[in-house]
């Protein structure tokens, strides 16, 4: 591995899904690099697909300028390579062929004289990076994804833009769920964890908020809805986690794409809780699923902050001569954990969380049989 005195030239690229602040990150790192320590920059297009296919080039801070609050990633990103096994056809009955094209990243690497790779991006990103950080690259990652999860950084960027688009959409389907005396029920991402759902549900005040770590009852649910039909405001916001599921059943899965690392895509949860409250009280319910709409647009200044902040102190790790790092945020500080820390793990919400006792003390429902705050001296409930 070249010695931080003498990286002269180094790769930035973006993998997984895309997510608010990419660019963002990407304009840090380019910008400390040239502006700080005099080092080249070279954008990797399409996340590891642009060293499999070659496909790199030259970022200077021209290119860089007006894209810190845009979302998507200038350089694009792709979900699917991980260069240990590479989508590479099909064989006649039709079943994904995979090859190891590891090779292939590290003749790129070498052709454009890289020093040192940053790659931005999520637990799948961090595992395949470890395999270039293998054969001798230093590779330095940041954490990347709306859903939050990454095991080893109290936060990612691109999760609190997120929340608030989850949240105005909550907000939105408030006034429309009032007039018309219905159930809103509103499904927003987050794989298997449910850290969107919470922070959107309880910054939206929303009645019940379904995440995976707490398995929910339908008929808890009900119950709870039907004492605000009849003694509450007459209607009710849902807010469920993509991953979420009934204590008796399992996780709704959308589709299967075996040529993703990650092949389970979750959807449809939001439709079944819709679906088995009309069949339970006597309420109109209506589904709206949120989507991507999550991941796209401009980010919020939070983020805008976050993610200078690690792209920053991606360049200063590489600097300081640290190897196969992932930049974290641990309590408010910033700091480095070893890459392969966050790859292939999902830090999800623990079912104590100190958010979700605050919610349940303001009478939110998670849909489990623990009752939410009873209110015996409200003088709004009829007792
Ligand atoms: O990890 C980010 C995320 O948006 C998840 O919340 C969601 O389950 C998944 O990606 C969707 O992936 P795709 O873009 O492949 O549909």
């Amino acid at each position: 591995m070249t010695p931080a005195s003498a990286i002269k030239r180094i790769g930035v690229l973006t993998g997984g899904g895309d997510c608010p602040g990419l660019n963002a990150v990407i304009r840090a790192v380019t910008k400390t690099a040239i502006l700080k320590y005099g080092i080249e920059v070279v954008g990797i297009e399409d996340g590891f697909l642009g060293l499999v296919e070659n496909r790199v080039r030259r970022l200077t801070t021209r290119d860089v300028a007006g894209i810190l609050t845009r979302g998507g990633t200038i350089l694009g990103s792709n979900n699917r390579c991980n260069p240990e096994r590479h989508h590479v056809g099909q064989d006649p009955e039709g079943r994904p062929l995979f090859a190891d094209v590891t090779d292939r990243c590290m003749q790129t690497v070498a052709k454009h004289h890289l020093d040192a790779v940053i790659v931005i991006g999520g637990d799948g990103t961090m595992s395949a990076a470890s395999t270039l950080l293998k054969r001798g690259l230093n590779v330095i990652g940041v954490p990347k994804t709306i859903d939050n999860d990454l095991v080893g950084t109290e936060i990612t960027f691109g999760f609190l833009t997120a929340v608030a688009t989850a949240t105005d959409a909550l907000d939105r389907l408030h006034s429309t769920a009032d007039s018309h005396h219905r159930v809103m029920v509103c499904e927003v991402m987050g794989r298997n964890a449910g850290w969107i759902a919470l922070t959107s549900g309880v910054a939206s005040g929303s009645d019940v908020i379904l995440m995976p770590e707490i398995p929910f009852h339908l008929d808890a649910i009900a119950d709870y809805i039907n004492g605000r039909m009849v003694k509450g405001p007459g209607f009710a916001i849902v807010v469920v986690a993509e991953g979420a599921r009934p204590a008796s059943g399992e996780q709704v899965v959308a589709r299967h794409d075996p040529t993703s690392p990650d092949p389970i895509r979750l959807g449809g949860i939001g439709r079944v809780v819709a679906e088995g409250i009309s069949a339970r009280c006597r309420v109109e319910s209506r589904t709206t699923v949120l989507g991507h709409i999550q991941r796209g647009g401009p980010l919020i200044a939070a983020d805008r902050i976050l993610a200078t902040h690690f792209g920053y102190h991606a360049i200063q790790t590489l600097m300081t001569g640290r190897c196969g790092r992932m930049v974290v945020r641990d309590r408010n500080v910033f700091g480095d954990v070893d890459l392969m820390t966050a790859a292939n793990k999902q830090r999800l919400v623990p079912a104590d969380h100190p958010l979700v006792a605050a919610a349940r003390a303001i009478g939110t429902s998670f849909g489990d049989r623990l009752p939410a705050a009873a209110a015996p001296n409200d003088p709004a409930v009829v007792v």
